[in-house]
């Protein structure tokens, strides 16, 4: 096949997958890259992170962006490296904490957590114990606290659960871990909460907190796969390291082979937004969020909480009611637990939208609201 062959039929095969920039994807929780960020990639395709030794330039950039997040996470001093999403980097983050402390094999883990958490529970042999949420769906403190046991290896507390992107009360958490893990899955917050007015703790600021998931791939715009985890100390990393026996560097990575495109297009993306760019954003996420609870509201849905980041739970439960608003070209996700119809108001999402997806969910919903 010549090359315009091939790129015309991913042109027809993409032209399948959902266009951003026609509005209407509101089930996502990544929006569209900057063309900056594509060019980067291009210019470090061929690169691999895993042999810093040979693409000392690829090192320095991930260096950077480390620097870069545990600066936004206020830890200076931050370890960490760039992963393929929030998966393996939550994995990462409860592989450091086991080399930590051998002899312990239980997490706790509120059930409002990612289901990574019980995939790499399962691969790496340990015991979950599940611990329920409040009214708003934020894990339950006093039920962590009443899990704790000399076999606590960890504890997960998200920030910006899955399902409706919920902040766990993180603060008084980490008033519970004093000898114990914690780990922070900020794998979508991390991009949007040191950018709101409202201050809410959740990372390295908090004495217990150990480690942190925080995707570039999520709020952070960057192109896929871009993930980070990001360690309080490289003292975690001591038990970790291995020297392969063909290499002149040792290394800790839970992978082998990592993309030096995505380093340079996570960089690409950090250097030309900035904390301010980031900021911008984030107020206008915030912005629509509210607009369209607002409108939902005078219109008689209801919501199931209050939100607290750009994710809305509506109070609908019934699956054909989402079908048919599949069916007219909206593309949204049911939640089974709590079952509601969840929303997230990505920066792609504009106003214009959520009037028209309202419009269309009360002809559609309208009598069974
Ligand atoms: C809180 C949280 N953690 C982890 C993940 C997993 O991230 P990934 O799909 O990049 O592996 C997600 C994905 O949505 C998430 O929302």
């Amino acid at each position: 096949m010549d090359d315009e062959k091939i790129l015309n039929k991913l042109r027809e095969l993409r032209a399948k997958d959902p266009d951003f920039s026609k509005g209407r994807v509101f089930s996502a929780v990544s929006s569209p890259p900057l063309e900056v960020a594509l060019d980067a990639f291009k210019i470090f395709a061929d690169t691999n992170a895993l042999d810093e030794h040979l693409f000392s330039a690829t090192g320095e950039l991930e260096r950077e962006c480390i620097s870069w997040l545990g600066n936004l996470l206020h830890n200076p001093k931050a370890a960490g490296y760039i992963t393929t999403g929030g998966t393996e980097a939550n994995m990462f983050a409860l592989w450091a904490a086991r080399e930590s402390s051998k002899n312990k094999n239980e997490i706790i883990v509120p059930e409002s957590a990612h289901y990574s958490i019980e995939k790499i529970a399962r691969v790496m042999n340990l015991k979950i114990n599940y611990t329920g949420l409040d009214e708003n769906f934020r894990a339950d403190v006093s039920e962590i606290e009443s899990k704790i046991n000399d076999k606590t290896l960890a504890v997960i507390a998200t920030a910006g659960t899955p399902s409706l992107e919920m902040i766990d009360p993180v603060a008084k958490i980490n008033e519970l871990c004093d000898n114990i893990f914690l780990h922070v899955d900020a794998a979508f917050g991390g991009f949007v909460i040191p950018f709101l007015d409202r201050k809410i703790p959740f990372d390295f600021k908090l004495s217990n907190v150990s480690s942190i998931t925080i995707d570039p791939h999520k709020m952070g715009l960057a192109p896929f796969p871009s993930g980070a985890v990001i360690l309080r100390s490289s003292k975690l990393l001591k038990n970790l390291k291995i020297l392969p026996p063909y290499l002149p560097i040792e290394t800790y990575t839970l992978l082998g082979s990592r993309s030096g495109g995505a380093i340079a297009s996570t960089w690409a993306t950090f250097k030309s937004l900035g904390f301010a760019g980031y900021k911008k954003i984030v107020s206008g996420c915030m912005e629509n969020t509210k607009f369209f609870c607002r409108e939902l509201k005078v219109r008689g849905f209801e919501l199931l909480t209050e939100p607290d980041l750009n994710c809305i739970g509506i109070k609908i439960d019934n699956e054909k009611i989402v079908k048919k608003l599949e069916y007219v070209g909206w593309k949204i996700s049911m939640n089974h637990k709590p079952k509601s119809l969840r929303i997230v108001v990505m920066p792609h999402v504009n106003k214009e939208d959520i009037l028209a997806f309202i419009d269309d969910m009360e002809k559609i919903a309208g009598v069974n609201k």
